[in-house]
């Protein structure tokens, strides 16, 4: 069954979405995304996603394509016509459709394109056994904390690590891990949690920040810092987060097994809080 995708105002079966081919997010990935997950047909931190979707836009000076209250309407009516249970929410937008031109046109409507994707977030086989991950040079530009469309090192990253027989890579950069190819990177030592610091060089996740949330008031100390791959080859456990794995062990960095190859108890416990957290909080 075809999906419904939202293009421009228009609820359309997905054969028929269509964007211009001068859209500046085909021709500059001069574009911004959210991906949010949905649980029971409901959206998971939905505040938290519109706020860093104002931010992204607000960073590249582009105009928003709706309110918060209309996209909230869209992405309900998504996954209520597609019928979906658990997956998630892909929004996209670009800056519109112009001449060919490096300066940023002016008067020109922005695109917004979503879509549903089914999938099973909660039951997951990586969740329970660890994933294996790789460490590569991080050779994205500068500035991470904008949400944006260029994902082509990220997508790299995921080949170099396929390559290599692993699940993922972590990305490295003067020495220190920066992120995962598509989320944050975190280990534990000594009952602590360390991840690296906000800033440009990462982007700050919304399911980094309710983990650290949970976490102190859990009474779990967190320490917001960069680590070294030989840092966290050592550490008891190593985990990832994001909107669509939650919280997910590692168990292996470049073949270095983390607390014996087996995931560890924080990370359980983070993932559990989380996800009840989500649930409850879901619009
Ligand atoms: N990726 N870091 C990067 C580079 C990411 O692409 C993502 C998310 C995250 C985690 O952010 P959040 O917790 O807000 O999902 C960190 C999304 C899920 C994706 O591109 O599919």
């Amino acid at each position: 069954m075809s999906r419904i995708v939202y293009v421009n105002g228009a609820y359309v079966p997905e054969e028929e979405a269509k964007v211009s081919v001068f859209d500046r997010g085909f021709l500059f990935a001069d574009g911004v995304y959210e991906v949010t997950s949905v649980l029971e047909g409901r959206l998971l931190d939905f505040e938290g996603h519109m706020r860093r979707l104002r931010r992204s836009l607000a960073e590249l000076d582009m105009a928003a394509p709706a309110s918060d209250e209309e996209l909230l309407e869209i992405h309900r009516e998504l996954v209520r016509r597609n019928g979906v249970e658990e997956g998630l929410v892909y929004l996209q937008v670009t800056r519109g459709a112009a001449d060919r031109d490096f300066v940023y046109p002016a008067g020109v409507a922005p695109t917004l394109v979503m879509f549903t994707q089914e999938k099973q977030i909660v039951e997951s086989p990586a969740a329970e056994r660890g994933i294996r991950v790789i460490s590569i040079p991080d050779e994205r530009w500068g500035r991470r904390d904008i949400k944006t469309v260029q994902l082509l090192y990220p997508s790299m990253g995921k080949m170099m690590a396929k390559a290599a027989g692993a699940d993922d890579a972590w990305m490295v950069e003067e020495g220190f891990v920066t992120e995962g190819t598509s989320n944050n990177a975190y280990i534990v030592k000594g009952g602590r949690i360390i991840t690296r610091h906000l800033g440009n060089e990462i982007l700050h996740g919304i399911t980094r920040a309710a983990v650290l949330r949970l976490a102190r008031e859990a009474q779990m100390e967190v320490e917001e810092r960069p680590f070294t791959i030989e840092e966290a080859q050592g550490a008891d456990e190593a985990f990832i987060t994001s909107a669509t794995t939650f919280v997910q062990p590692v168990v292996a960095i470049d073949d270095v097994e983390i607390g014996g190859g087996r995931p560890g108890p924080i990370a359980r416990r983070l993932r559990e809080i989380y996800v009840e957290e989500a649930r409850r909080n879901a619009v």
